[in-house]
Formats: C-alpha cells, structure tokens, sequence
C-alpha cells in the first residue's frame, strides 16, 4: 500500500524521536511490502527561525493534503521564560490542530507489566488499569478570544462550546466505549461552568442511543483524586480540552514514564500522529529521549489505516524492547539504552519478524558506539 506522510519533527527531542518512528515506518514497508512516501516540514521554534512564524501557510497546505502528519514535540525553553513574546512555537502546533480540524485527541494508557515498579503509585492500584482519554482539540479556552488590558493588568480567555463540537467527539468516545467494556465517564466542572452544563446536557441525551454504555460523571478535580488512587474504574475518559491536556498528563504517569504515551488526533479529513510528551529541551541533541511515545503513535497511525497487523508489530517490537530491557534511562538507569538503539532494535525486530538474537543487540549497540 501507498501512504503520504507528512512528518514534523519540531523541536529539542522532536528530531531524535521522530528519527526512531521513521526507521520504524521503513522497517514496516519492508516486512510488509508497502511504500510509503515520507516528506518533512518545519514547526514550532525551528520555523520561528527560518521563516518568522511558527507555521507556514505552505506547512498547513502539506498536512491537508497528507494521509497522516507524525509530529515530534513543540517548545523551547527561551519562550517558556519570555511571557512577553508575542510569536511562540506552540501557536503552530495548535493553527495545524485547528485548521486540520483535528477535533478528537485519543490518547490510550496501558499499563506495561514490566514498567510497574517505576509507576508512582503502589502495585495494587495499577491492576487492570486499561484507559483511553478523548480529549476535545479545537476549542474551549485554547481558541477562545484573548485580551490583555493596555495597561497589561488584566488578561482573559474565553471558553465556549457549541453543541456540534461536544456532539462529535461525544460520538466517537461513546462509539470506543462499546468496542472496550462499555464505561464513559465525562470529566467537567458543571457545578461551576456554563460549557460544561452544555456538555452534560448533550452526554446525557447522547447517552439514551447507546443504552450498553454506563455513563458516569466527575468534577475534574475529583477525576485528578481518582485517577491517583483508583485508576482501574476508568475506560473511557471524555472530556473538553483543558481539562484533557492536564487529565492526561497525568494518567500518562501511571504507567511509569511520560514517555510512553502515544496520542492520535483525528479530524474530518486528516489526521495526525503525535507523543503526549513536550519538547524536552534539557535532552535535545544528547541520544537519551525515550522514542516509545511517538513509536507507539505509529502503531495507532496504522490503525488508523486498518492496517492492523502492522500496528501490532510495532506493539509485538516494543513488547520486546521492554522485556529485553532495551530502554531509555527514564526507565531504567542500569544500562540504559541509547534512544537511537532504542530505533534501531525495534526497526530490527520488526524486519527480522521477531527472529533477533541477543547477540545481534549487542552487536548493534556496539555498532552505535563505535559510530
Ligand atoms: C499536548 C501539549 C500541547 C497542548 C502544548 C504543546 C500546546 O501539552 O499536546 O498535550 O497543550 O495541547
Ligand atoms: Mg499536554
């Protein structure tokens, strides 16, 4: 099969990790015999640099007219610092969200046995702990209108919601609950906010259509308490895009790393494939980023593409690399594994079938070092 790919590295660790995920993409063309074309784009605070915005019009174009845009990470550390400038890195990513109206943000949490130990929450809170958060994309406060006074002693950002944006990502959450175990929970905060009355109302009428699935509802801050000491009650997680940013940060960590998170973000048309995690900064350039998260986007870019047993030998790969202990030192810090072996072991398993020997990691370690 043919596919045009658009791919964003972006900044610090986007680079280094969308490398791994590319090697990845190839190793599957040739186990599977497909050919997929790749071609790469600026974003972020690297477009900043040679072109003055963010994102160009040109970039935009490009991802409309990809079957799938893989993207690395935005931000740098110089904007983080600096609240007074006006053009900043993130602006891209989110002119790309909008204009590709990639409205459902799915990012799925699955527990690695093998990973538990580093989780920060005990043992037996991590058991059957299986979740996918749907977060809402394209508005809510993020896009609302923003003002700051002249004086600069005042600033606001506007929420809204119209009931054509809650309807059709509710419609796609309520749709993955009955291919899961059947349970959506809404996280919002309806005692205190106008939007998120208007998304109960329409969870609740949506709910009568799809009579299998049990519908709860939490207060956002209650869902951050639960999530911590009781994860295992969630499956189906909706939720506005505030609230999806920070709710999934957070149940990323259960699993043990950050970096293991993947994310799919899909539209009308597009789509676009990205890690939960930031740009990283403090490990640009030095070979020690985890590449799981945007590896395992991958595998929910072939999904997307009902090209199933492929997504699986991506999922079978990085099984392997975590058993084999072929890992980032986010995971583990004896031995850890550079993240471009990381990329290369994984790129081989996936062409070799699953037929790799030890000897050959160490040979390809070795390689690396001596590269
Ligand atoms: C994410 C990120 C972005 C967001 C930032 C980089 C704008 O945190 O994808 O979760 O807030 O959506
Ligand atoms: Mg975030």
């Amino acid at each position: 099969m043919n596919k045009n790919i658009f791919v964003l590295p972006g900044d610090g660790i986007g680079p280094e990790i969308v490398l791994q995920a590319v090697k990845v993409i190839k190793a599957i063309d040739s186990a599977f015999d497909h050919k997929f074309e790749l071609s790469n784009g600026l974003i972020g605070a690297s477009s900043i640099r040679d072109n003055g915005e963010p994102i160009t019009d040109k970039v935009i174009k490009k991802g409309k007219n990809a079957d799938a845009v893989l993207l690395g990470a935005i931000g740098e550390p110089e904007y983080d610092n600096d609240p007074s400038i006006k053009v900043r890195p993130e602006q891209g990513l989110l002119k790309l969200r909008k204009s590709l109206s990639l409205y459902s943000n799915i990012r799925p949490v699955s527990m690695y046995d093998i990973l538990k130990d580093i989780s920060p929450l005990k043992n037996k809170n991590l058991k059957n702990v299986d979740l996918v958060v749907y977060r809402e994309l394209t508005g809510g406060i993020y896009f609302g209108e923003k003002t700051l006074s002249e004086d600069g002693r005042s600033a606001s950002d506007l929420c809204s919601y119209s009931v054509e944006e809650i309807t059709r990502i509710a419609k796609m959450a309520f749709e993955a609950a009955t291919n899961r175990r059947n349970k959506l929970t809404l996280v919002d905060k309806a005692n205190v906010l106008e939007t998120s009355r208007l998304w109960r109302k329409v969870v609740q009428e949506m709910a009568q259509k799809f009579p299998s699935v049990e519908v709860d509802y939490l207060y956002v801050d209650n869902a951050a308490m639960q999530m911590v000491i009781n994860p295992a009650q969630f499956d189906v997680i909706l939720t506005e895009n505030m609230f999806g940013d920070i709710i999934s940060d957070l149940s990323s960590v259960l699993t043990g790393s950050l970096g293991m998170l993947p994310s799919a973000s899909i539209g009308k048309s597009a789509a676009m494939f990205e890690p939960c995690h930031g740009s990283y900064p403090q490990a640009a350039g030095k070979d020690i980023a985890n590449p799981m998260a945007t590896i395992l986007s991958v595998a929910m870019m072939y999904d997307h593409f009902e090209m199933f047993k492929e997504a699986q030998a991506i999922r079978n790969a990085v099984n392997w690399a975590l058993k084999e202990n072929v890992v980032t030192e986010d995971i583990t810090t004896e031995n850890p594994t550079r993240c471009s072996v990381v990329g290369d072991l994984i790129a081989h398993y996936i062409e070799e079938k699953g037929e790799v020997s030890l000897n050959k990691r160490y040979m390809t370690e070795a390689l690396n070092t001596v590269i």
